[in-house]
């Protein structure tokens, strides 16, 4: 089945006014050739809503509470993205489990928090180094996916995406093969496919990980990689835009 190229610029805790004008200009200048979602910080969500309006990209968050709105200082509720034009949003960012103690659980209620809203989750999954040299990476990709389809049905998730990103290739310019991706995109969507199979084919499945113009085509040319999440290249919008070339299909 084909599916459209989908390619999300994770700012993470990066950016100011200035240089998010500067990237902006830049990016609206020259349109992405495939569907794009730019998540910027909380802070600078509406600033990036007004000017992504006429590029046709869509509008990301980082995170999200898993309540409801109330008294929970500092947390941002899926409807407040919403209410200020956000679409799309990344939960379980290996950086959130790992720093910020996020486990599978709470993983899964943000994601269903999002959907039910009608946001589209971006799902991160991931191993560790240690993880995989233990030959662990299905096992410990498969619990957290199944924490999230427990509250979460394949057809709703089908909506938004999932986003493989092995820990040890974020940040780190230590890609993982366009092989080695492969073989954990055609396990995942062989997982969801055992829910439904018609939303499993359907659904985009991202690499996330040291992603760089140099490295996107072979990566996408992968036949279950549909995209990717990336990080610190896109703070850059010429090679994020460059990235997006290398994604259409
Ligand atoms: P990176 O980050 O592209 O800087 O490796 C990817 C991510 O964490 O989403």
């Amino acid at each position: 089945m084909a599916r459209a190229s989908l390619v999300a610029a994770n700012w993470k805790m990066n950016g100011s006014r200035a240089d998010n004008d500067r990237w902006l200009q830049e990016f609206g200048a020259a349109p992405a050739r495939c569907a794009t979602v730019v998540c910027p910080p909380s802070v600078y969500l509406a600033q990036v809503a007004q000017a992504l309006a006429d590029t046709g990209a869509q509008l990301g968050a980082q995170n999200v509470s898993e309540r409801s709105a109330g008294a929970w200082t500092g947390e941002v509720s899926a409807e407040m993205l919403l209410d200020v034009g956000v679409g799309w949003v990344i939960v379980g960012h290996s950086e959130r489990r790992a720093a910020f103690g996020e486990t599978s659980e709470a993983v899964g209620a943000k994601a269903e928090r999002a959907l039910a809203v009608g946001l589209r989750p971006i799902v991160c999954v991931g191993e560790t180094l240690e993880q995989r040299e233990q030959g662990r990476t299905a096992e410990v990709i498969f619990a957290q996916l199944a924490a999230v389809l427990q509250r979460c049905p394949v057809q709703r998730l089908a909506t938004g995406a999932i986003a493989y990103e092995p820990v040890w290739a974020i940040g780190t310019g230590r890609t993982a093969t366009p092989e080695q991706a492969q073989q954990v995109h055609a396990a995942i969507r062989a997982q969801l496919a055992g829910h439904d199979a018609d939303s499993a084919a359907g659904l985009r499945v991202l690499y996330g990980g040291s992603v760089k113009p140099s490295n996107a085509r072979e990566l996408f040319a992968q036949p279950d990689i549909d995209g990717g999440l990336i990080g610190g290249a896109s703070l850059v919008a010429a090679d994020f835009l460059a990235i997006c070339a290398a994604a259409q299909r």
